[in-house]
């Protein structure tokens, strides 16, 4: 099995990094095709194994899968640069670009005899740490292609196929999610700063916090408000905190920050 990525920026990267620390391929069978060779050469400093070009054609030839992480932009002038070099249908099409529809895609790659087997994916970041949501759907996959990517971005995280009409609420709620979530965290820092711990170990409590609420979550499969339950004693301080977050307007915020981003 062989990887290649074309546009090795924040996703790029990220995705090359995160696969590279994987049980799903070996690092030394991913490459990584930028236009210049800064970011090229950064990956490499992370993990020498990577094969790196700034020659998309040299990348895909041999490839098994591959996964375009460029703006979308720039996507069209990919594809006519790569086209007709792919060994089609052999080679799965991975795109992470926001917003390039599978429609799009398929008139991008198909030809009068060949239609591939193309998805439409979106990680976040975390795939660099093997810790991303990954939301994907298939367009004229088999089911053994479709496995295949699941084990992908299952190797890096945790994966869901849905239907592509959720995309962009997908995307608010797991890639723009990544920031929402941070700025939470910023924020509690902040409050934890004027409370008066170090700035350092102020981020410490709220990362490792953070973390252990979305671990709690996930192992009981609990909805958010029974484990509040457990946190809230009658007439105590957490449903103090809470009602005053409220009174601000946290989740109306929250969900109305959610909506914009669709
Ligand atoms: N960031 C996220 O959280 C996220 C999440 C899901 C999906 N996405 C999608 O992922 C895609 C990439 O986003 P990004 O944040 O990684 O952008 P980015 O950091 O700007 O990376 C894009 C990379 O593509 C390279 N590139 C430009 N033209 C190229 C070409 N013709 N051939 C090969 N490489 C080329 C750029 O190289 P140079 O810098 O050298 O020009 C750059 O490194 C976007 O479509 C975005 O919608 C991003």
């Amino acid at each position: 099995m062989k990887i290649a990525i074309i546009g090795g920026g924040n996703m790029g990267g990220a995705i090359a990094l995160g696969l590279a620390q994987s049980n799903f391929i070996s690092p030394s069978d991913i490459t990584v095709s930028n236009r210049g060779t800064e970011k090229l050469n950064a990956l490499k400093s992370s993990n020498p194994s990577i094969h790196t070009t700034t020659d998309n054609k040299a990348a895909v030839e041999g490839a098994d899968i591959i996964i375009l992480a460029v703006k979308p932009w720039v996507l069209d002038s990919v594809a006519i640069d790569i086209r007709n070099t792919l060994d089609l249908p052999k080679q799965i099409i991975v795109s992470v670009v926001a917003g390039a529809t599978l429609e799009r895609l398929a008139g991008l790659f198909s030809s009068a005899d060949t239609i591939p087997a193309i998805f439409r994916a979106i990680p976040n970041t975390a795939i660099a740490v093997r810790q991303s949501m990954t939301l994907f759907t298939p367009y004229n996959a088999v089911p053994e292609q479709v496995d295949c990517i699941r084990a992908l971005f299952d190797s890096v995280g945790k994966s869901l196929l849905i239907e592509e009409n959720l995309m962009t609420a997908g995307t608010a709620l797991c890639s723009c999610g990544t920031a929402f979530a941070m700025r939470y965290i910023r924020a509690a820092v902040e409050g934890g700063v004027e409370m008066g711990f170090y700035p350092k170990d102020a981020a410490l409590l709220v990362e490792q916090t953070v973390k252990g609420a979305a671990e709690l979550l996930l192992h009981s499969g609990n909805h958010p408000e029974v484990e509040i339950d457990k946190v809230t004693t009658p007439g105590g301080i957490t449903i103090k905190g809470l009602n005053e977050m409220e009174a601000a307007g946290f989740s109306s915020a929250v969900i109305r920050g959610l909506k914009v981003s669709k």
